[in-house]
């Protein structure tokens, strides 16, 4: 039986690998302060909309941009940038073809740098969720993402190991999702009528469950071992979990469009295999808990750790919420409302950004030898938590209001009136947020590698 903490890295292992997943962590953490001045903007415009009045800031622009930079961008270039150290040392080999995974970075940087300027004018694809951008930026970040991919699939290849450890599952089983359901979104097949609106819901949450999640799933199974130093509490869990997410997410995409003309046994079909989705959810989560069993006090102690455990609770929680609201029952309800905004901050936000804060901490320093002082980070994680529950609460609180409103048959006017002092709330929480994001980037600061740092000249160092 393999663990991650049972490998011995071999000497002048990954200095490429250091610098390069370095690279990806400054440009999400850039990113990611972009992304959230997108989503201040929107916040304060949605309270008071004569805010920014520009054509080039208006709320039809820069929600798509906000989305954009923040799935694109920050999460997708941090978890890249895990993933490529993850796949490295598990395989005990450096990163084979750092040159494509590096051009990888290049071009998705070019992708959303035009992003933000064909989404400014207005140029976009329409009312395509998450897939806004036109063909050509999409081929851009499509051929980065290729070049990524055949970087760590590579690598995995040169393993010096017999077996590809649960990890590289998740993460190269990633790689490959992404790759189809990009190639899949962007077909001119399926771009009119109920077709379409069949492939967007596809699109939309095969994008979450199976490029975000596995991403994530797959840097816990090495990183949270790696922390707690032991082994993870059950292999076979690990695997049970990538099979069933596999199974279950691929079709549960038309649950966003319950009670739509899209066929009834499709939505019912999606409504069963979300339910179906607790399954590799509670086995992945219990795992990471069942790992930190025994271990409280060295919890009690370690950032880190509880950035990631309120990860692996996001995720639950989350996961568990989305659930309960595939139901017709529910729905009915939330659709349509800011219930479903919630769901999305408590999901990227309180899953993906939180375990993503936490693996950073807990293995960067470690490498390079150097670290934020733990005030910083703890710093961070209390901005980072307060904002994020407060940003959650006040407009899951917002949905349910609108929904009320909306069943009880009022004016429009009147849920908007209702909802109001929630989004003044969240904007609160917003602030927060873009306060724990600055820590974060000074942090970062504090943890890059230093060209005379040991571990940068090759030296064995546990982590
Ligand atoms: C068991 C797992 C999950 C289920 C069954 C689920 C279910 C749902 C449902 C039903 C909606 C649509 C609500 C509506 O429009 O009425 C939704 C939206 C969303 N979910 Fe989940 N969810 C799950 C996990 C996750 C995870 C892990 C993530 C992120 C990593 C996520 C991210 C999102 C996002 C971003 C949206 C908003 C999509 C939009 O813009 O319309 N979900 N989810
Ligand atoms: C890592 C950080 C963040 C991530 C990953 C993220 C992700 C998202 C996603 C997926 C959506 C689409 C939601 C949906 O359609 O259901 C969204 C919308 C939005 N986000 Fe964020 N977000 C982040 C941070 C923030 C921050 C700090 C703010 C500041 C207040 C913010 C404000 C907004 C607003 C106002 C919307 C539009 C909501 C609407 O259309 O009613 N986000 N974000």
């Amino acid at each position: 039986m393999s663990t991650a903490n049972d490998r011995e890295l071999p000497a002048g292992h990954e200095i490429d690998t250091q610098r390069l997943m370095f690279a990806f962590f400054w440009w999400g953490g850039i990113w990611l302060l972009v992304g959230t001045l997108y989503g201040l903007i929107a916040a304060v415009k949605l309270y008071w909309p004569d805010a920014f009045v520009h054509p080039l800031l208006s709320f039809g622009r820069i929600r798509p941009i906000h989305t954009s930079i923040v799935l694109f961008g920050w999460s997708s270039f941090a978890l890249v940038g895990l993933a490529l150290f993850v796949v490295s040392r598990t395989s005990k080999v450096n990163l084979a073809l750092p040159q494509a995974a590096r051009l990888g970075m290049w071009l998705w940087n070019a992708a959303l740098v035009t992003a933000i300027v064909t989404l400014s004018l207005g140029i976009s694809r329409g009312p395509q969720e998450y897939r806004e951008l036109i063909w050509p930026i999409a081929l851009l970040y499509g051929v980065g993402l290729a070049a990524i991919g055949v970087s760590m699939i590579a690598t995995v290849a040169r393993r010096t190991t017999s077996e590809i450890y649960v990890s590289n599952w998740y993460i190269l089983g990633a790689v490959c999702w992404m790759a189809t359901l990009f190639t899949i979104a962007y077909l001119p097949f399926y771009q009119d009528g109920l077709g379409n609106i069949v492939i967007q819901g596809y699109y939309m949450h095969t994008a979450v469950g199976l490029w975000f999640t596995p991403l994530v799933l797959g840097t816990l199974y090495y990183a949270l071992p790696r922390m707690l130093g032991k082994p993870i509490y059950s292999y076979a869990l690990g695997v049970l979990g990538f099979w069933t997410n596999m199974l279950f997410y691929t079709l549960i995409g038309a649950h966003h469009f319950i009670f739509s003309p899209v066929p009834w046994w499709l939505q019912t079909t999606a409504i069963l295999f979300s339910v179906g989705m607790m399954v590799p959810v509670w086995a992945g989560t219990g795992n990471f808990f069942l790992t930190a069993r025994g271990s409280w006090p060295a919890v009690r102690r370690s950032y880190p750790l509880i950035f990631v455990l309120v990860g692996v609770w996001g995720y639950a929680l989350a996961s568990t919420q989305g659930t309960i609201e595939a139901f017709r029952s529910a729905n009915i309800y939330w659709h349509f409302t800011n219930f479903t905004v919630g769901h999305s901050h408590l999901a990227m936000y309180g899953f993906v950004a939180f375990a993503i804060w936490g693996a950073m901490y807990g293995l960067v320093p470690r490498i390079t030898g150097r670290g934020p002082s733990p005030a910083a980070i703890s710093l961070h994680f209390w901005l980072a938590f307060l904002g994020g529950s407060l940003y959650i609460t006040a407009i899951s609180i917002a949905g349910v209001l609108q929904g009320a409103s909306w069943v009880a048959g009022e004016s429009f006017i009147a849920s908007v009136d209702a909802a109001a002092p929630m989004w003044l709330w969240r904007t609160v929480g917003g602030f927060m947020m873009a306060a724990s994001h600055v820590v974060f980037f000074i942090n970062l600061w504090h943890m890059q590698p230093l060209t005379d740092s040991p571990a940068v000249m090759g030296e064995r160092v546990p982590a």
